[in-house]
């Protein structure tokens, strides 16, 4: 191989690599935000593979987030879950904050769930909520596609008029009401972040019809999507994000609703991924 790889190349020594330490083969993965990592201890049998460890992946860098790819069971099924996800806001670009994606479907992905902790801007949620993204909002500076190293794992203009799956998110819809789990609906606005919305913009994701606001999720939804991947999503609300009464909060709180919430979430993506 050239010492310059391409993007493709990259994910493929990437791919080779995990394949070469990891046993069996799996469908699905699902990507742990911010205070969500719980969901590890519903793996059984997990192999782990620390990021720092696989070539050419980033490595994450925000408290919270551990950095592991795990193979696991769920009841009898085979997942990936991704603990610690890489974010725009920390200084990579789009292309390597989806590049775990990119890796996996080599290895065969074609399911992806997806997580996060967000603002509620829904005047209705409240901090603890759950919410299943039905639409999301796009307003990163660039396209995760942008660039030619992209069409190396799909369509040049995908279409983005359902991304997340209608009949996965009916089957949570009937799974959250079996289960006694309250389950909100709404639009996910992605921002860049770090700093956190001004109240004239929290008043403006509104007016534009979003519902929860988060850094992450975005770009990983788009090429996913790209690459023929079945999407659900779903947000933590960490706390609510009004312009009326808006107040400064953590990261440290933020992690900390998360991991409560989180409790009811884990329930729901286990009954799911078996179903
Ligand atoms: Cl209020 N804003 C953004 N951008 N991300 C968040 C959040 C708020 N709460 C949790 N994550």
């Amino acid at each position: 191989m050239s010492s310059n790889p391409t993007y493709l190349e990259q994910a493929q020594q990437a791919a080779a690599y995990i394949r070469s330490v990891t046993l069996g083969e799996a469908d699905t993965l699902v990507i742990l935000g911010s205070g969500l990592g719980g969901f590890v201890e519903e793996l059984v049998d997990a192999q782990v593979v620390s990021y720092a460890s696989i070539p050419f992946f980033p490595t994450s860098t925000v408290e919270g987030h551990s950095g592991e790819l795990l193979l696991g069971k769920v009841g009898e099924k085979l997942i990936w879950v991704m603990s610690g996800r890489f974010h725009y806001y920390e200084g990579y670009e789009l292309e390597e904050t989806v590049f775990p994606l990119r890796v996996l479907r080599l290895l065969g992905l074609e399911r992806l769930v997806v997580s996060n902790a967000a603002g509620g801007l829904n005047p209705e949620f409240s901090a603890g909520d759950m919410m299943l993204i039905t639409d999301h909002i796009d307003k990163f500076p660039s396209n995760t596609l942008r660039g030619k190293e992209a069409m190396a794992f799909g369509v040049r203009f995908p279409d983005m008029s359902e991304p997340y799956d209608t009949e996965w998110i009916n089957a949570a819809r009937t799974l959250a009401e079996k289960l006694g789990i309250s389950l909100r609906e709404g639009v996910y606005v992605g921002v860049t972040g770090p700093s956190l919305e001004t109240k004239a913009e929290i008043n403006y994701y509104q007016i534009l019809g979003g519902d929860a606001v988060g850094m992450s999720t975005v770009p990983e939804v788009i090429a996913a999507q790209q690459m023929g991947i079945k999407v659900i999503g779903f947000s933590v609300i960490t706390n609510e994000c009004m312009p009326k009464d808006h107040q400064s909060f953590s990261h440290d709180s933020v992690v900390e609703v998360a991991k409560k919430a989180g409790m009811m979430m884990q329930k729901l993506v286990r009954r799911l991924l078996i179903a």
